[in-house]
């Protein structure tokens, strides 16, 4: 079957993978409401295309924290990419490169970083679980440093994993000969059988549950990389990444899989914009499936969207060649929704481009 969209991929990866992996990757926690949200959310968002604007040229391009990239579609940290595919994270590292774009690699990846930067050139960043041994993660943020990643996104949202029932039916562990290979060397490297999910048994035993906003003055003192808080979902917590000197804040609900009934990212995004006053960039994952959601963010003010789930489904399904189609896909679509929006350039992506459904002020939303 001929590929011609980003969500095809999901149903070829369900085909071809374990179902204990199929379904770490695709699920949210407990009732998966805002799973379901962080999709249909997008679906109450409609365009004001402009008409007659010349665009027969159109720039994708941007920057973030001072790199070039050729579009605003970045890849999310997933953990364990060699459960999808033999070749992992060094396949998303090439695609993402040859891209021209961005990669975040999890802490709980499966190829060490620098297996990664050995794959070439690239922008890419280091998603920081916090550990309750901290010299692990100054350790880990020093290597990450010297392999050449040039941000950490800090993950804010994970004190404890979140519960994701399919995780326990399955009793979650990673498949033999794989290792969240960061951790090798220090021997946290494994995630063993338990009698639930093993990955929230792992969270539980390292993760540091104490993790507060004074620990972003201490991340800065051990790493001069700047700090993106992922996880962010209100004005109120906007306010304070600021104050402690965040270079960006990533409006995120962890693909759903942490705390159910949050709001969809996209709903989220325009209270945290609208806090920062673009003191900082804001950026978005959760849910991004379609060049007119990317649009749609970019409207309610991101910097930026990350995708997830579509790394991996992609990952699955073709190895690099997959992950380098999906993004292909998300670009072209990206432009051709700006096309015919009669926008030529981001900074030409206005609010009065869309309409939110909660811009009337009647609204309720349709599923509490
Ligand atoms: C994640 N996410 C995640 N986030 C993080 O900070 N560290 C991690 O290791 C992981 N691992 C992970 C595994 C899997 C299987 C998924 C689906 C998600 C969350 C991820 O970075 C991002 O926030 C969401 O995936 C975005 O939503 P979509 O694009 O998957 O809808």
């Amino acid at each position: 079957m001929e590929i011609t969209n980003v969500m095809e991929y999901e149903k070829i990866a369900k085909e071809k993978l374990p179902k204990m992996v199929y379904d770490y990757y695709a699920s949210g926690a407990e009732d998966q409401w805002t799973l379901q949200e962080n999709r249909n959310a997008f679906s109450r968002i409609l365009f004001r295309p402009r008409i007659l604007i010349d665009v027969s040229k159109i720039d994708v391009s941007t920057t973030v924290l001072g790199f070039n990239i050729s579009m605003p579609i970045m890849i999310a940290p997933t953990a364990m990419q060699k459960m999808a595919h033999p070749d992992g994270e060094l396949a998303t590292a090439r695609a993402t490169s040859a891209a021209g774009t961005i990669m975040t690699l999890s802490s709980w990846a499966t190829c060490s970083v620098e297996e990664v930067a050995s794959t070439g050139p690239g922008i890419r960043f280091f998603q920081l679980y916090v550990y309750k041994d901290r010299n692990v993660v100054r350790q880990l943020v020093k290597r990450a440093e010297e392999a050449g990643f040039k941000a950490i996104a800090l993950t804010v949202d994970t004190p404890r994993l979140g519960r994701r029932e399919s995780d326990i039916k399955n009793r979650f562990a990673l498949p033999r000969g794989l290792t969240l290979k960061n951790f090798e060397g220090l021997d946290l490297g494994k995630i063993v059988k338990t009698d639930d999910s093993g990955l929230a048994s792992y969270v539980a035993g390292q993760v540091d549950q104490s993790l507060s906003w004074k620990d972003i003055k201490w991340l800065q003192s051990i790493t001069s990389l700047p700090i993106l808080v992922k996880g962010v979902i209100t004005a109120e917590d906007a306010r304070v990444a600021v104050e402690y000197g965040a270079a960006g804040i990533i409006v995120s609900n962890h693909g759903a899989r942490q705390l159910d009934y949050v709001p969809a990212t996209i709903m989220a995004l325009e209270e945290v914009v609208k806090a920062v006053e673009g003191r900082i960039p804001v950026f978005l994952d959760g849910g991004v499936r379609r060049g007119t959601d990317v649009f749609k963010a970019l409207a309610l003010g991101a910097s930026g969207v990350f995708v997830g789930r579509p790394s991996l489904f992609s990952l699955a399904a073709d190895g690099e060649a997959g992950v380098r189609k999906m993004l292909q896909m998300l670009r072209d679509e990206f432009e051709l929704t700006m096309a015919l929006s009669g926008c030529c350039s981001l900074r030409e992506i206005s609010r009065n481009h869309i309409k939110t459904d909660w811009d009337t002020p009647h609204y309720l939303p349709a599923k509490l």
